[in-house]
């Protein structure tokens, strides 16, 4: 009898790489983790987890959100989200930074915390520096009973089951989701926003996965722009507003497994230092999801187009004005643009991937770099 295949492999379940089946699984992760967190007629969030009073609730006077690496561009995320939704300031922080910088942190000040595996060594010391100063602590994590989940205050898990490879994925968006519904959930207990208009937000989050699964379906254009580009040493991605998150985050996941260089930038600072950068053919990623926003991407689009930039664009589907300007788009299926982040992360996730596999990278453990950074 001779064994012929090895648990990893049967475990990656036909994938090539962890990554892979890691971001073929986020429909099922986006629908798992809003499951029994949306009442059935679709018009409140109910999150039972939270345990915070009425009066608690509204005594909030400032958000703090806390994390390291994706789990902070998730943050990022938050800010725009809360901001919008709660109209409450938020700060986010990396907690490297926040847990010694004597933060202002008080009884009235909510932090959210955020780790994928909740034991990040850092995040966990932001926590009992927020707690030690009296703030109550909301802890988005995805392992049930880590370190962060076990000192919280409240924890609203995310349901993305474990996730292997160090470059996460399914943990992002379903932080994403997370934050929405923590963003509603205060939204609704402090009335800021009209019913009608979280009810449309909430159909659009059930609607979510189907379009995420869309954009996985359509990865084509992506792996030709990944092999056209492969060989570059640096790369840009351009956003605004909550496309300047997103691209933080594609950044991030490009550098970590392909090595490649790259920045991202909010595209109204490009007139402030990055233009020097933009040569011919640098590939460019610009991201053009959010309506209110547009015509100012299109315009910065044409500024690295002017340098000879190569430049693929992410959109939402209808806005084929882009296409007049980029050299290629990637469309996303329209949603409600604060829930676009979900969906545009996706080809940068694919097109990070597809870069490092053909570079011939080690995608599932890129060099120095670990899954779980538990010492400082
Ligand atoms: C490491 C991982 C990242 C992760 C970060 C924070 O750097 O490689 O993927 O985003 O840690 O981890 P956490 O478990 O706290 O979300």
């Amino acid at each position: 009898f001779k064994v012929t295949w090895d648990a990893e492999e049967a475990e990656k379940g036909g994938y090539d790489h962890f990554m892979l089946k890691e971001i073929y699984e986020q429909p099922r992760a986006l629908r798992d983790t809003l499951k029994g967190r949306i009442s059935h007629t679709r018009d409140k969030v109910v999150l039972d987890e939270i345990k915070m009073t009425a009066k608690e609730i509204k005594n909030i006077k400032r958000i703090v959100i806390t994390a390291c690496g994706t789990a902070y561009h998730a943050g990022l995320v938050g800010k725009y989200v809360i901001e919008q939704m709660v109209r409450i300031p938020v700060e986010v922080d990396i907690a490297s930074e926040f847990r010694y910088r004597d933060p202002l942190i008080d009884k009235e000040t909510l932090v959210v915390v955020v780790s994928q595996s909740g034991e990040t060594a850092d995040t966990l010391a932001a926590l009992r520096e927020a707690r030690r100063r009296g703030a109550r602590v909301v802890a988005i994590t995805n392992v049930i009973a880590s370190s962060v989940a076990r000192e919280a205050d409240d924890i609203i898990y995310t349901w993305a089951g474990p996730e292997i490879s160090v470059a996460s994925t399914k943990a992002y968006t379903t932080q994403l989701v997370a934050i929405y519904l923590l963003a509603l959930f205060l939204a609704q207990e402090r009335k800021t926003m009209a019913a009608g208009n979280i009810k449309e937000i909430l159909d659009e989050l059930k609607a979510l996965y189907s379009k995420v699964q869309e954009v996985l379906d359509n990865d084509q254009p992506i792996k030709e722009f990944a092999e056209k580009y492969c060989r570059h040493e640096d790369a840009f991605f351009l956003g605004r507003g909550l496309d300047y998150a997103v691209a933080l985050e594609g950044s991030l996941k490009l550098k970590e497994i392909s090595y490649i260089h790259a920045e991202a930038y909010a595209a109204g600072e490009l007139k402030h230092g990055t233009l020097a950068l933009i040569v011919e053919n640098i590939p460019v990623i610009a991201l053009a999801t959010q309506q209110s926003l547009f015509e100012k991407m299109v315009s910065n689009i044409k500024e690295v187009k002017a340098r000879d930039a190569s430049v693929i664009a992410v959109a939402m589907q209808g806005h084929t004005e882009v296409e007049k300007v980029a050299d290629q788009v990637i469309y996303i299926p329209k949603t409600h643009p604060v829930l676009a982040p979900i969906i545009t992360v996706i080809p940068l996730q694919l097109l990070a991937y597809y870069m490092a596999v053909n570079r011939g990278c080690d995608v599932d453990k890129p060099r120095n770099l670990a899954k779980s950074v538990t010492v400082e």
